[in-house]
């Protein structure tokens, strides 16, 4: 694979993803600054993730404004793949999720997709991924969402509540479909094919427009989903793109559950944060000290930077000073370090605690 070579689906992202380019290869919008002024003309704020483009892409969201200004309700679905803890990537589209069900006063559906994990990975267990699954509830539930307006979908358990939809996609949707969209082969086992399927159902679980916050390399699977929609007479689905957060290794490299060091999860300890910072993050300071006063650092590529632009600093300004003091070479590699440490220890303190709390409340969340 060449340095500008990247792919991008549901199983796979690797490489150094051009996000102008998937915006054409996949056929989304890009998020307009119209759409923006309009969002905050509505909400009187917008989120720095939207502000940043970290956000950067979509489907139908006009559509969706236009409902939400016809005074008309609209719905919100999100998901996880329930194959390992939850790492703080995830979190990002989840956040948006909650800033839009504040702003916009909406129900929220939360799938775990128990079943795909297991289809998808030949070493996982169910057992495996039910211990996951409630794992991944626990991080959700102590973003701070409530049992009145959120429920929780597990396809194990809530097949009932699905079946009758994912039938009615699964009718309308063809082999060849799936083998275009997912690169499937003969080899692939029948569960993933029909996957998709259950990934779309929660899509119709009201009749009314639903809006989904993802990481772009979910989009696929909606592809087929929107495809659908107005064949068993429902509306799209319109979906906003996150941007995929990299692993400590460096921005070529996705964050993912299976590559451990790599990875910063919710549940890990100050001291093991501190470490995997220290000892992986990618910098993109020079050699020397000498040399970063004289050049500088690189934001673009430097890890620690890239997680605070992304998640942990909100404030633009003070993220504007890190910027320009690592540019200019007046901030260190280790002083960029010990802020981002600094900055993520304080977020999974008070994490931490909200999942001591979401604990006791999780049956509560649970879709009947
Ligand atoms: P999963 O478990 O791979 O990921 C859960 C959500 O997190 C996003 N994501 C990331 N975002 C930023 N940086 C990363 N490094 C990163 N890794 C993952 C994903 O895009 C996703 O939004 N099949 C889905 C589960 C699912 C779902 C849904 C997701 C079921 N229904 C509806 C979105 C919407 C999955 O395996 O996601």
């Amino acid at each position: 694979m060449s340095r500008e070579d990247f792919t991008v689906t549901p199983w796979h992202v690797e490489g150094n993803i051009d996000y102008n380019k998937l915006i054409e290869q996949f056929g989304t919008e890009r998020i307009s600054e119209q759409i923006l002024d309009r969002l905050e003309k509505i909400t009187g704020d917008i989120h720095f993730m939207l502000k940043r483009g970290i956000f950067f892409s979509h489907r139908d969201l006009n559509k969706i404004l236009d409902t939400h200004e016809q005074n008309n309700e609209f719905f919100v679905y999100t998901g996880r793949g329930p194959s390992g803890n939850t790492h703080i990537g995830h979190l990002i589209p989840w956040v948006l999720t909650k800033w839009i069900q504040d702003k916009f006063h909406t129900n929220v559906y939360f799938q775990l997709s128990d079943d795909e994990k297991f289809f998808a990975n030949k070493d996982i267990t169910l057992d495996m991924v039910s211990r996951f699954t409630y794992e991944n509830i626990i991080d959700f539930i102590a973003l701070g969402f409530k049992p009145h307006n959120t429920k929780i979908i597990i396809n194990t358990k809530n097949i009932g509540n699905l079946y009758p939809t994912t039938c009615q996609i699964a009718k309308k949707i063809n082999l060849s479909n799936i083998k275009a969209v997912f690169g499937f082969t003969n080899d692939t086992n029948i569960g993933m094919i029909f996957y998709t399927a259950l990934q779309s159902a929660p899509c119709f679980i009201e009749n009314k427009p639903v809006l989904i916050p993802l990481g772009i390399d979910q989009d696929p699977h909606f592809r087929i989903t929107r495809d659908v929609a107005p064949k068993i007479g429902k509306i799209k689905p319109a979906i906003i793109h996150g941007m995929m957060m990299p692993s400590l290794m460096g921005v070529n490299n996705k964050m993912s559950t299976s590559k451990k060091n790599s990875v910063i999860y919710t549940t890990d300890s100050p001291s093991t944060v501190k470490n995997k910072i220290n000892k992986y993050a990618f910098s993109g300071g020079q050699s020397d000290i000498k040399l970063h006063r004289k050049k500088g650092g690189d934001p673009k590529i430097d890890i620690s930077y890239q997680y605070l632009r992304m998640f942990f600093e909100p404030n633009d300004s003070k993220l504007k000073r890190i910027h320009d003091d690592y540019t200019s070479g007046r901030l260190l590699t280790g002083e960029l370090k010990s802020i981002a440490i600094e900055k993520i220890n304080n977020f999974l303190e008070i994490h931490q605690q909200r999942r001591k709390e979401a604990v006791k409340y999780m049956k509560e969340y649970i879709l009947q």
